[in-house]
């Protein structure tokens, strides 16, 4: 499969929800909770405020954003992947039953402008087919001084030890382990999808571009992740 080819991408995000959390725990060794959490940590957001969460899958973000803010008041998640929105739906029933979870697309998201005080986006950015067109989205629906929070896998340009060390772990690691759960070839597609993926100082031009008043670029994991701190 292609990058930025939006129907395959979401085909392929149905057909691996069921396994998805499972397996993120599986390649990350657990560590994805904590890297969501240090982005909350770093954006604070405040109970009251209204949150926004694009490409939230299962729910994972959306739901630890609902912890930290002790509120699943005002938090909306949106994928466009039906199949992973009923796992967000059926996990957060209980106890966040206030989320709003809808089946839309991150780059239309058709809300009117400057909706939302914050917005977080989680292992997203990469998937879109254009990350510049996401971040434009982003910035519409962002309040004036709203901030944003968008965690994603590093992409490294030229030679580096972090870059061989990820070509590694997705190849030697993650593309094997998810083919004994036959979703090898869905699992593979991690690598091609970070091959045009910008850089942090790319992604830091391209928010600016958008209209984002600040940007700021900081890397979690050995320098393995990435995430754009940014305010409206
Ligand atoms: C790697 S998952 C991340 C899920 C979740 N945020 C997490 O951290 O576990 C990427 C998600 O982006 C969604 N996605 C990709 N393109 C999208 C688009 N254009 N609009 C909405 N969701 C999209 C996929 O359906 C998938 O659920």
């Amino acid at each position: 499969m292609k990058p930025g080819n939006t129907r395959a991408v979401e085909e392929m995000f149905n057909s691996i929800s069921s396994k998805y959390d499972f397996l993120n725990d599986i390649f990350s060794f657990g560590l994805h909770r904590l890297w969501k959490r240090k982005l909350l940590n770093t954006l604070n957001p405040i109970f009251g405020e209204k949150w926004i969460d694009l490409c939230c899958g299962t729910g994972d973000m959306s739901i630890l954003l609902a912890r930290y803010m002790k509120s699943s008041e005002n938090i909306t998640g949106i994928d466009s992947a039906s199949q992973a929105l009923s796992i967000a739906r059926e996990r957060s029933k209980e106890n966040y039953s206030s989320i709003e979870w809808i089946n839309g697309d991150a780059l239309k998201t058709n809300f009117p402008f400057h909706q939302f005080d914050g917005l977080l986006m989680a292992y997203g950015l990469r998937n879109l087919s254009s990350s510049e067109a996401g971040l434009k989205e982003a910035f519409r629906i962002l309040k004036p001084g709203g901030r944003a929070g968008i965690l994603d896998f590093r992409s490294f340009q030229g030679f580096s030890i972090q870059g061989v060390f990820q070509k590694i772990y997705l190849s030697l690691y993650v593309v094997p382990i998810a083919s004994a759960f036959g979703l090898g070839k869905e699992y593979s597609y991690i690598k091609k999808s970070l091959v045009n993926f910008p850089s942090g100082p790319e992604q830091i031009d391209l928010a600016l571009s958008s209209g984002f008043r600040k940007a700021e670029y900081k890397t979690l994991a050995m320098g393995q992740m990435g995430i754009l701190l940014l305010t409206s």
